[in-house]
């Protein structure tokens, strides 16, 4: 028989910046529905991809130096890079400026002109628009801010093709009655029907003062306003052409299962795409799902903002793991939720390493040793924990049927609370040597691997690498991506399995260090070149993934030996004990002109004061006067000096250095220093003659 097939989708990205965690969120939530559905048995179709077309791709082009095309061909590198880091199971990726999808939006227009003549007009179009959310603001042209990201709008004034959305209005209010399910939450579906009741206007479909889009068919003055373009990414991803002569992908996945996305821009896929497919005549999907947003330093996390944390440092230090299971276990998901890099790792330490990390390596452990490797008898008449496991499978799966992720969650971690207390409650670490207690032993021990490998089954959507790892070490074969989770049935773990070497999977970090090694990268990405790594602390890590990074303590000022400046043949970037430690974070450094290295502003400073930052064992925060200011500065310098004896010191201050947040301090500038191999402390700058503040280094 062949499988149920299941389409899910998220938006397609704006290619105008890298992706954020809260980006991100949405792409992982989706992975999870994904990766479960595949172990429920359906046969799964997941897009992602980007939206490469509009104002807002065309400025951040011109703003970077580029063309649109080169702007976006470098970002969708970037997107498909961490997708691929986060462990996302897409089956197809479109870009919005790939031939295919032009393609399928003329064509859906057309159709639309043929099927439903009155849907589409011309008309003079004045208001105002906001270029950042692509958003129709305001149909006046008096001043109007948008009201997703609250900017003012920009004012537009010219000919467009318009969508009689206003002609949808009872047809979309009749969907949302015969479909209760539609929109996920109820709560935001409501405020769908309350915009709709309140009457539709018709909206703009087209531009014509910009040319990066897709030229409308027929009428190239024009393109197609991005939302139009970028909602059809949705059916030109799987083979949608015109509606006639589909790919098989189309005709097999579609409509959509789901269309998952962030709850600011639930008004375009609940109310205009089911419009504009319904005078296209073309099946509608079946499930709009919202997730609210992810909220850092109180406000939504957006670049724009300045408020971001970024994916790739919480991987690299705490595993892709971690990441997704923060997102899913600690956000009621359909609302906000705070994001705090301390409680990510507080979770990762607290449920993943001594939680199931711990647990199945302790069971594994005493199999290993007593047992000889080999799953013992299950000989207990007593079956309370495979009725616990039962019913928390059935209850997880309800939670997960309802999109309840975090509850998902909490009941398989149920479970690894009730194997802890069957631990607890039979000891067989202390029975075990009796030779009248191994039968008894062994069985509890089959209870608790059996009751692991459950855990790990359903766990393995959101924390798949691990899982892998300990379903191979419960001797496991193949994928656990194969088991199907709705077959779940407990006896599954086979007595006189040889089990795996038993290995952590989740190492426990040290908050401080990881919180330092984040921000340390993380402001690598907000300024590339600015992060100072220093080879006193660099640390050689491996991630839960296994995977070996060399990356360094955050703060810190010093310049290692090799790198640009370091060494350098004048000397005026401090000295360096030449030849000595290579530095595995930084490449060797190319050769630069005199016009690059006069970018560097370097000037004297006089330490004023410096104290301790608390919480960051490195850091130290440095108030030095650069003769017509006193700058904050955070130095890496706390294991090499006392912050009473910097005061007075002459230092060389980078000075034109973009401001950076470490530990929520900001720091303008930076001290250069010299250190010598791996375990060599910084030695600050200076200078044997009298020189005043604020002279130039150079
Ligand atoms: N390009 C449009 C979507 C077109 S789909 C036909 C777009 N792109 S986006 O890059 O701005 O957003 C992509 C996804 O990231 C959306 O689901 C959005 O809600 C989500 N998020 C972006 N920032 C977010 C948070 N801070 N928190 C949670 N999700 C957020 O919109």
């Amino acid at each position: 028989m062949s499988k149920p097939k299941f389409y899910i989708t998220t938006p397609i990205y704006y290619a105008n910046s890298r992706p954020h965690v809260g980006s991100a969120y949405t792409t992982i939530v989706c992975d999870v529905i994904a990766r479960y559905k595949r172990m429920c048995g359906y046969d799964v179709a997941y897009l992602t991809g980007t939206d490469e077309h509009g104002v807002n791709i065309e400025r951040a082009a011109e703003k970077a130096g580029v063309t649109p095309q080169q702007l976006v061909d470098k970002n969708e590198k970037i997107f498909r890079e961490l997708w691929k880091l986060l462990g996302i199971t897409t089956t197809g990726f479109i870009r919005t400026t790939e031939p295919r999808h032009a393609l399928a939006v003329q064509n859906l227009v057309r159709r639309t002109m043929r099927l439903s003549p009155d849907a589409i007009y011309k008309k003079k179009y004045e208001g105002r628009y906001c270029i950042y959310d692509n958003l129709y603001v305001s149909d006046t042209p008096e001043p109007a801010d948008c009201q997703i990201c609250g900017r003012p709008g920009e004012l537009v004034s010219e000919e467009n093709y318009f969508f009689r959305l206003s002609a949808y209005q009872q047809k979309l209010l009749d969907l949302y009655q015969s479909n209760p399910q539609f929109l996920y939450p109820d709560f935001r579906f409501n405020e769908v029907k309350s915009f709709v009741e309140s009457g539709l206007k018709d909206i703009s479909i087209s531009r014509k003062s910009i040319k990066w889009g897709i030229p409308w068919p027929d009428d190239p003055e024009h393109v197609f306003y991005v939302w139009y373009d970028a909602l059809t990414s949705y059916m030109s991803g799987i083979g949608f052409v015109d509606g006639e002569h589909d790919g098989p992908e189309f005709k097999k996945y579609w409509p959509a299962d789901i269309h998952a996305m962030g709850k600011e821009i639930i008004r375009f896929h609940a109310v205009y795409w089911p419009a504009f497919l319904m005078a296209a005549g073309i099946e509608l999907p079946k499930q709009i799902v919202a997730h609210g947003w992810l909220l850092f330093e109180q406000e939504k996390m957006s670049k724009s903002k300045g408020n971001v944390a970024y994916p790739e440092p919480i991987v690299k230090v705490l595993g892709n793991d971690a990441l997704r299971y923060y997102l899913l276990r600690e956000t009621v998901f359909g609302q906000d939720g705070n994001f705090s890099r301390e409680a990510l790792i507080t979770r990762h330490n607290a449920d993943l390493a001594n939680g199931l990390g711990n647990l199945a390596n302790r069971v594994l452990t005493m199999i290993g040793n007593n047992f000889g490797g080999i799953v013992p008898d299950r000989l207990t008449e007593d079956k309370a924990l495979e009725q616990n496991a039962t019913h928390i499978k059935e209850a997880a799966g309800r939670y997960f049927d309802s999109w309840r992720f975090s509850e998902y969650l909490q009941e398989i971690w149920q479970l690894i609370s009730l194997v802890d207390f069957l631990l607890v409650q039979k000891k067989p670490w202390a029975r075990v040597a009796e030779p009248q207690e191994r039968a008894a032993v062994g069985s509890v021990l089959y209870e608790a691997a059996e009751a692991i490998r459950f855990a790990t089954v359903l766990a393995h959507p959101v924390i798949p690498d691990a899982t892998q790892k300990i379903w191979e070490q419960l001797g496991q074969t193949g994928r656990l991506a194969d088991v199907r989770i709705d077959e779940l049935k407990w006896g599954g773990l086979k007595t006189g399995t040889k089990i795996g070497k038993p290995e952590g999977v989740f190492p426990r970090v040290d908050k401080k260090e990881a919180l330092e090694r984040i921000e340390t990268m993380e402001n690598e990405i907000r300024n590339p070149g600015s992060a100072q790594p220093d080879t006193s602390t660099t640390t050689t890590k491996t991630t839960a993934e296994g995977a070996s990074t060399g990356t360094s303590a955050a703060g810190t000022a010093a310049i290692p030996a090799g790198a640009p400046g370091a060494g350098s043949p004048a000397g005026t970037l401090g000295a360096s004990a030449a030849g000595t430690a290579a530095t595995p974070a930084i490449a060797a450094p190319a050769k630069i002109g005199i016009e690059d290295f006069a970018k560097v502003e370097l000037r004297v400073g006089v330490v004023k004061s410096a104290e301790k930052i608390a919480g960051a064992d490195k850091l130290l925060k440095v108030m030095v006067d650069i003769g017509d200011e006193v700058r904050q500065v955070l130095a890496g310098i706390a294991p090499s000096y006392a912050p009473e004896e910097l005061v007075g010191r002459k230092v060389v201050v980078v000075t034109n250095l973009a401001p950076r947040k470490m530990r929520g301090v900001e720091s303008n500038g930076m001290l250069l220093a010299a250190s010598a191999g791996p375990d060599g402390k910084a030695v600050l700058c200076t200078f044997a003659e009298d020189i005043p503040a604020g002279a130039k280094v150079k």
